[in-house]
């Protein structure tokens, strides 16, 4: 039998580390010498960012090499190919059509970094095209898109890791071990809050020439034609519809992927009430909120999101974070760590559960990717999976929705993927595609 290289990784890997044994490969088995057969082949689309940090994070690791880059704007692609070279000495071939780059069989898994409006597309071709995927944050920019994603991952069995890294955080990690085992008692609230100033948007500027390099249609891709402005490009895409949800979704889906932890809540959620307005008098370039404020009751406990976009302060001194709430204690976490603060039981003369801290914690995208590569190895699932990356997407975008509409009050209905109560509401869960692009059918 003739195995091809992702087979044959797959296989070497799981005899060098006895698979059966060990649910996790130990770091140590890849240890300072991998044989270059053996590395993983990655390709990433969309350079500029947070994508490109994501592929450094990847080629830290020493059994991942860059094969491919792929951006619309080749200024971004040739700056980032010079990077990869003299940060790792690796000479990926570069492309600005995705598509033409999923066609090459070298490449064993694919990072996708762009915008939001570009994940659905990205994500289905990469699957029919057998690669593994690291899907950035949040799943896509609708919820009709979230679910095609959730269908294509169901049907074509490639290793898919959504970049909400959060949940290999330690501190997240230990905070909802804590909630699980009852260390706070009952849970009663999640109180989360996401003041940045970011949100605000970028400062208004007019319309001009496409700038050289870069294939603007092709960054436009399934979105509406429009003329070109910087205010809606790099970057800033994230405060207009048609590309991105604002600091709601983008702070949201990973905040609100904790809140759903403790009950692993993998469904878009029943009800839905909202505040979602303009209160900073300051007007950036962007159509999306700077105010909102949505409760979320669930069967068990209620979630609370606070977002304030232009300010950059928060409650207990931190711009964002998340308070479990429960009988007998609460936690204060963010991805720097946690403080557990007991309740004090007068009749019983103590606290009713233990003080907690850990501290001094940041990012997590170095064992986020870890988790992926090793699952490229074993083919296991990934800490965070296509069902976890659309339950936080689509409580992301439901309070949206309702800001956009005005209906304050919105029922939904997962399984048939529809709001009850607002035909204005099920007008915007699905994108129309500009043509030639169309939403791909599982
Ligand atoms: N997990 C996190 O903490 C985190 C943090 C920041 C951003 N993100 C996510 O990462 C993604 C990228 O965000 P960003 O801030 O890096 O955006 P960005 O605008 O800085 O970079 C996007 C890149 O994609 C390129 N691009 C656009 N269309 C393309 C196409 N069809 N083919 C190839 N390249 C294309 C652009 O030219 C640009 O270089 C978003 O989904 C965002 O939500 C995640």
């Amino acid at each position: 039998m003739k195995l091809n290289r992702r087979e044959f990784i797959k296989k070497s890997t799981l005899s060098a580390a006895g698979i059966g044994m060990f649910s996790i490969l130990p770091s140590s088995v890849w240890g300072a010498k991998v044989p270059p057969s053996d590395r993983i082949h990655v390709a990433l689309i969309g350079c500029r960012n947070h994508g490109f940090l994501i592929l450094r994070r990847h080629l830290d690791q020493n059994d991942a090499v860059c094969t491919a880059l792929c951006d619309v704007d080749e200024n971004i692609l040739n700056d980032r190919a010079n990077d990869v070279k003299e940060s790792y000495g690796q000479e990926p071939r570069l492309y600005t059509d995705f598509r033409r780059m999923l066609e090459q069989d070298d490449i064993d898994a694919v990072i996708i970094g762009t915008p939001d409006h570009w994940h659905c597309l990205n994500f289905v071709y990469a699957l029919q095209a057998e690669k593994d995927i690291f899907v950035e944050k949040p799943l896509a920019n609708t919820i009709g898109e979230c679910k095609i994603m959730l269908d294509a991952a169901n049907r074509y069995n490639q290793v898919v890791q959504v970049g909400q890294q959060q949940r290999s955080n330690l501190a997240f990690m230990e905070t909802v071990e804590l909630v699980k085992t009852g260390a706070i008692g009952n849970l009663r609230k999640v109180n989360i809050w996401a003041n940045f100033n970011y949100g605000i948007g970028a400062a208004p500027a007019d319309d001009s020439p496409v700038p050289e390099g870069v294939d603007y249609d092709m960054w436009l891709g399934p979105a509406p034609e429009r003329p070109f402005n910087r205010a809606r490009f790099h970057g800033s895409w994230r405060h207009f519809w048609d590309y991105g949800s604002g600091l709601f979704s983008d702070w949201g889906v990973h905040l609100l992927d904790m809140a759903l932890w403790p009950e692993d809540l993998l469904d878009g959620p029943k009800t839905v009430l909202t505040y979602a307005g303009d209160t900073s008098g300051r007007k950036g370039m962007r159509e999306t909120f700077d105010t909102m404020n949505v409760v979320y009751p669930k069967d068990n406990y209620v979630i609370n999101y606070d977002m304030t976009a232009g300010v950059q302060e928060g409650p207990w001194d931190k711009p964002y974070g998340i308070a479990f709430v429960g009988d007998d204690g609460t936690i204060v976490v963010n991805r720097n760590g946690y403080d557990l603060y007991p309740e004090y039981d007068h009749s019983m003369g103590r606290h009713r559960a233990e003080s907690r801290t850990l501290s001094g914690l940041s990012d997590a995208h170095e064992p986020h990717v870890r988790n992926f590569l090793d699952c490229i190895k074993t083919r296991e699932t990934p800490v965070c999976t296509p069902e976890m990356g659309y339950a936080a997407a689509v409580h992301a975008h439901i309070p949206n929705i309702a800001g956009r509409v005005g209906v304050n009050h919105l029922e939904w209905d997962d399984e048939n993927l529809r709001f009850t109560n607002s035909d204005a509401a099920n007008e915007l869960i699905t994108p129309e595609y500009r043509a030639p692009w169309r939403l791909p059918e599982i």
